[in-house]
């Protein structure tokens, strides 16, 4: 029975290929370690497309705790929607998603066998630990796949349900980073079955995803890819670096009318609770659920066990990592603002708090120095909000990724490829988003997921954007293959991207012409480099 299956899989192989031309329509089914995957045709490229495949069950009696392994298949799994593909969340003003979650997708391009084994490329989407889903139409693989890799998106929980940390075994923290884990440990362990070479695996995410994959190399589990690319974000990004709430489930049911004190109690009343509402009552008690160190308890798997921030990465020996930033980062939080609210702002200090131990007398000291250097003299206000906007994106992404550079240089990274995104066009994701697209030029915060995916809501492909659409996939993709982004100079790539070195911080700015530089920034990063090695001490979860 498996052997003809099996070879019906053969088969099928051969009829996608020469489908176009015969018009014969079978759909793509894969013999995995966890049973059979019956998958799709694409209509749009030359791959099959498997959707919704479930890697990872949450446990109904505990939602908010660690989930486990989906298990095998009894049956032939079709993999044909991802509709599910969609964890609790508060976006653009609605509550979505079920607490059924954990699917991952899978698109392999028609050229995969077991002959020809493609590299594989895992996508962790961001969104803040909040938002977000790996389904299609946010990460619409048909650029990519092109470029003869097997890609993969996957799914975590998100919120409440992801990270709450309480010290306690039901819900020891970072849920959603060890539903990540289950995802990558499942794709290493069937993903040869679909043609991928599991010799070859690069994670990729952007945000909290970049985040996550940084937080793999610092956890307690052992590598289970080989190279990485960190858009936006590392471990040491300044939102990931607030303590938990550990009253935040007795807040929770206290909101939606259940009050108590004891936590156990709380969680019971939620896990019976719509997730809905207890998405709805976290947003409006503004809460805030991210990585955590978690308490080590017997029979609980754990994720991280120790502060990070000065923690070396020694798990990037010998990886060659791409990694990078966007020179607009945060500016789409201040582009649309009124002045009034340039009048409250306090975003200096109120950033400073988030991660540093300073008492009164020094963070006011502090906050008049980074203030000076960012504004002179001048108040806060409208006029200024492109300061204010660089001032935001070095603390919070820039700089973070700067620091984390340095840390993987100290633990012999292998080649590490360094770039700042500062297109602006069409396709770029945050500020069609926000309706900003015509603002200047430059690129916010995840404008370059536009330029890696086919996003549902981005609809439009003028030339210039879709050649950028080609060069940053063709260099993602070849950084899969060949750990080198532009192995050989061409016509599409003509830059070589050169990597840093301990003294030479070589980076590429893509921009409408691609150019290599060095040292992106150097004045403004001059300046954090100071005020961290001034007070390194006083940063939170320093030990
Ligand atoms: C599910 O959660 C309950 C309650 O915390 C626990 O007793 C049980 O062992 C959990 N099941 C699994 C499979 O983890
Ligand atoms: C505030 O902290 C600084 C060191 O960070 C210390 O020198 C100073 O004495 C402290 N001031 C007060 C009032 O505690």
């Amino acid at each position: 029975m498996v052997v003809t299956l099996k070879i019906l899989f053969l088969i099928t192989v051969s009829i996608i290929q020469y489908g176009q031309s015969t018009d014969l329509r079978i759909d793509p089914l894969v013999e995995s370690n966890v049973g059979l995957i019956r998958g799709l045709r694409a209509s749009d490229g030359d791959y099959s497309m498997f959707l919704g495949i479930p890697f990872a069950k949450v446990n109904e009696s505990n939602p908010f705790g660690n989930s486990s392994p989906y298990g095998r298949f009894e049956e032939i799994y079709e993999a044909y929607d991802d509709s599910l593909m969609l964890c609790p969340q508060y976006e653009s003003s609605k509550i979505l998603g079920n607490i059924n979650c954990l699917y991952l997708n899978v698109y392999v391009p028609n050229t995969a066998s077991s002959q020809n084994r493609l590299p594989v490329m895992v996508w962790i989407h961001g969104g803040g630990f909040k938002t977000g889903t790996g389904k299609i139409t946010e990460t619409g693989p048909k650029f990519l796949v092109k470029q003869d890799i097997i890609l993969v998106s996957i799914n975590y929980r998100l919120g409440p349900y992801g990270f709450m940390c309480l010290d306690i075994p039901e819900v020891p923290g970072n849920q959603g980073l060890k539903d990540q884990l289950l995802a990558l440990r499942w794709v290493k362990d069937n993903i040869e079955a679909f043609g991928g070479d599991v010799n070859k695996i690069t994670v990729f995410g952007q945000s909290a995803g970049a985040i996550s994959i940084d937080l793999h190399l610092l956890s307690v589990h052992d590598n289970i890819f080989n190279k990485i690319i960190l858009q936006s974000g590392t471990s040491l990004a300044a939102t990931v670096l607030e303590a938990p709430d550990k009253q935040a489930p007795i807040k929770i049911a206290e909101f939606l009318g259940f009050q108590t004190e004891s936590i156990q109690e709380a969680l019971n009343f939620l896990t019976g609770t719509d997730p809905n509402l207890v998405i709805a009552a976290s947003n409006s008690l503004h809460m805030l659920f991210k990585p955590c160190v978690e308490t080590a308890f017997d029979d609980v798997e754990p994720f991280i066990l120790k502060p990070w921030i000065n923690a070396k990465v020694t798990r990037v020996k010998g990886m060659p990592i791409l990694l990078g930033f966007n020179n607009k980062e945060r500016w789409f939080e201040y582009v649309n603002k009124d002045s009034d609210y340039f009048d409250n702002l306090n975003v200096i200090h109120d950033k400073l708090v988030q991660t540093f131990n300073f008492n009164s007398t020094k963070l006011t000291e502090m906050e008049d120095i980074i203030h000076h250097f960012y504004l002179g003299d001048n108040k806060i206000a409208i006029e200024f909000r492109d300061e204010i906007g660089d001032f935001d994106s070095d603390y919070t992404y820039i700089h973070p990724v700067q620091r984390s550079i340095r840390k993987y240089i100290e633990s012999s990274a292998e080649n590490i490829f360094y770039y700042m995104f500062s297109y602006g066009g069409e396709r770029n994701w945050q500020k069609v988003k926000q309706n900003e697209v015509k603002f200047q030029d430059g690129a916010f915060h995840a404008d370059e997921l536009g330029y890696l995916f086919d996003v549902a809501f981005l609809t439009e492909n003028n030339l210039e954007d879709l050649f950028i659409v080609e060069q940053m996939t063709t260099m993602w993709a070849n950084f899969a293959k060949y750990s080198d982004p532009t192995p050989t100079v061409t016509e599409l790539l003509p830059a070589k991207w050169t990597p840093l070195t301990k003294d030479k911080w070589y980076y590429l700015n893509i921009d409408s012409q691609l150019s290599v530089r060095s040292r992106p920034l150097h004045e403004r990063m001059a300046f954090w480099d100071l005020f961290y090695e001034t007070n390194k001490v006083e940063q939170k979860g320093y030990e």
